[in-house]
């Protein structure tokens, strides 16, 4: 895909250089009084067209008009409310639908008409580039070619490159959290990671032999049975200045089979997206590389493949992990937490103000929220509140559950400190949180995201493919913007 950027006035552009043009609507108006000007001065009104044609303006809705102006156009409902998020998505449905018909030199233009809104020119770019994105890295057809032109006119070129910059970054984050277990290997991992040197981040990639120097005992039971050695990555983005550090940790897990604790064979190819918390959160430090931010930010990334074999950790085993508790390994497929325990326990050292992490976790927060919003649990009400509303904001939804006292005692082993299983098998999301709760301060505000049912999607769907969602990124970006967290 090509991108280009042009800086026009709307009647400047000649609209016959381009196949077509996407434009979003609000209560069945585009959202471009220019255009609309220019759209309507010729025979066809587009008011009229748009009454016989009975648009609604619902959200989502699609309308696609054909020779009908210099340029082919196809309208998107912002639905009711017109924000950030309904823009974006407006534009990835927009562009998805354009590529979807054969459509090859694409405009968008990022100036709208809507006074109640400011800085939304990263979000219709950021869009538009997510509804451009295919997997086809491993198809021996080339990739798909189109050019997606985008012009704007009083749009800032910081709002401009911020949209460019996260569109490219989440491209380069889906091909690497869709590529396939035998290719996105912890090492491999390991390696896009360390090359964020070049970006301005401190990038520590401990291997088996740091690991085991550090007591990581949760990893290193998990990667046991694999061939491949676990990465556990530590990404800095360091501020000269002594305000404690906001700290992102990410389940990765390249391929989850369960271990000794086996998993069905059926569907067990989606498990090579257990990595993707790690995604998020490389995503996430990738983009603020771009950002002058005033405090240190950290990204940990626990990498393990969980593989059954001759070595593999066994049920009954016991581990010690890296704050020296002692975790009785009950079923080797409950290995997120085993990596987050040990991740957690390093991320608090560095005493933090915050902590989050984010993982595909459980099954359980799939039987509880479906794939409509990810779980959230943890010991700070107001974190956990700001989160959500920033969940709102993206359209990324964060469901709170308790970490009740009986989740914590249910976790407790007759033969460790801890188990990795619950002895009551109920509440799955909320007792691998009281688990999790055992290896963070008490002194630091923590919040965990359970996005098991959140990080990948099956089917097709209007604004992606089947493949990563890169659920987390534009949440976790948003919460830092908007709280002023950094700058
Ligand atoms: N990676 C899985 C959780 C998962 C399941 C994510 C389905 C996405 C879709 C996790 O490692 C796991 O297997 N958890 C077990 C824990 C159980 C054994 C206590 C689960 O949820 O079944
Ligand atoms: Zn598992
Ligand atoms: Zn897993």
């Amino acid at each position: 895909m090509n991108i280009k950027t042009t800086k026009k006035n709307i009647n400047d552009i000649l609209l016959t250089d381009y196949d077509v043009m996407i434009i979003p609507c609000h209560k069945g108006i585009p959202l471009f009084p220019c255009i609309f000007n220019k759209l309507t001065t010729k025979k066809n009104n587009i008011k009229k067209i748009l009454k016989k044609r009975n648009y609604s303006g619902e959200k989502d809705e699609k309308i696609h008009l054909i020779n009908t102006f210099e340029t082919d156009v196809i309208l998107i409902s912002c639905g009711k409310v017109i924000n950030n998020s309904s823009l974006e998505n407006a534009f990835a449905i927009g562009v998805r639908e354009a590529i979807k018909n054969n459509y090859k030199n694409l405009l968008v233009f990022s100036d709208i008409n809507y006074t109640n809104l400011n800085n939304y020119e990263s979000y219709i770019i950021r869009g538009s580039i997510w509804g451009s994105y295919r997997f086809d890295n491993f198809k021996t057809n080339k990739k798909l070619s189109i050019i997606l032109n985008i012009a704007h006119e009083k749009s800032s070129l910081n709002q401009i490159n911020f949209g460019l910059i996260q569109g490219k970054i989440l491209h380069k984050i889906a091909d690497l959290a869709n590529s396939p277990a035998n290719f996105a290997t912890p090492s491999y991992i390991g390696k896009y990671a360390k090359k964020l040197v070049k970006k301005g981040f401190e990038v520590e990639v401990l291997k088996e032999k740091e690991l085991k120097e550090k007591k990581c005992g949760g990893i290193l039971s998990v990667a046991h049975g694999s061939i491949n050695e676990p990465n556990l990555v530590i990404l800095k983005k360091i501020a000269k200045n002594n305000i404690s550090p906001i700290i992102i940790v990410g389940k990765t897990v390249t391929f989850d089979s369960g271990g000794i604790s086996l998993k069905p064979s059926k569907d067990l190819g989606w498990m090579r997206y257990d990595k993707c918390g790690g995604m998020a959160v490389l995503g996430l430090m990738e983009i603020l590389s771009h950002l002058n931010t005033n405090r240190t930010i950290i990204g940990i990334l626990g990498i393990a493949e969980n593989m059954p074999g001759g070595k593999a950790t066994k049920p009954g085993d016991i581990i010690t992990s890296h704050n020296g508790k002692t975790i009785e390994i009950l079923n080797t497929d409950a290995e997120g937490r085993l990596i987050l325990a040990d991740a957690l326990s390093i991320a608090s050292k560095f005493n933090p103000e915050y902590i989050i992490d984010i993982a595909t976790l459980t099954g359980a927060v799939i039987s509880t929220l479906g794939n409509s919003a990810a779980g959230i649990l943890g010991n700070d009400k107001k974190l956990i509140n700001s989160l959500q509303k920033s969940g709102i904001e993206t359209d990324e939804k964060l469901w709170e559950l308790p970490i009740y006292k009986d989740f914590i005692d249910d976790m407790k082993s007759d033969f460790a400190d801890l188990s990795n299983m619950s002895k009551s098998g109920n509440a799955g999301t909320a007792t691998a949180a009281a688990f999790l709760s055992s290896f963070v301060s008490d002194k630091v505000a923590w919040a965990h995201i359970d996005i098991a049912g959140m990080a990948w999607r099956t089917k097709n769907s209007d604004i992606q493919d089947a493949g990563a969602t890169l659920f987390g990124i534009r949440l976790i970006l948003n919460w830092l913007l908007k709280n002023s967290i950094i700058k």
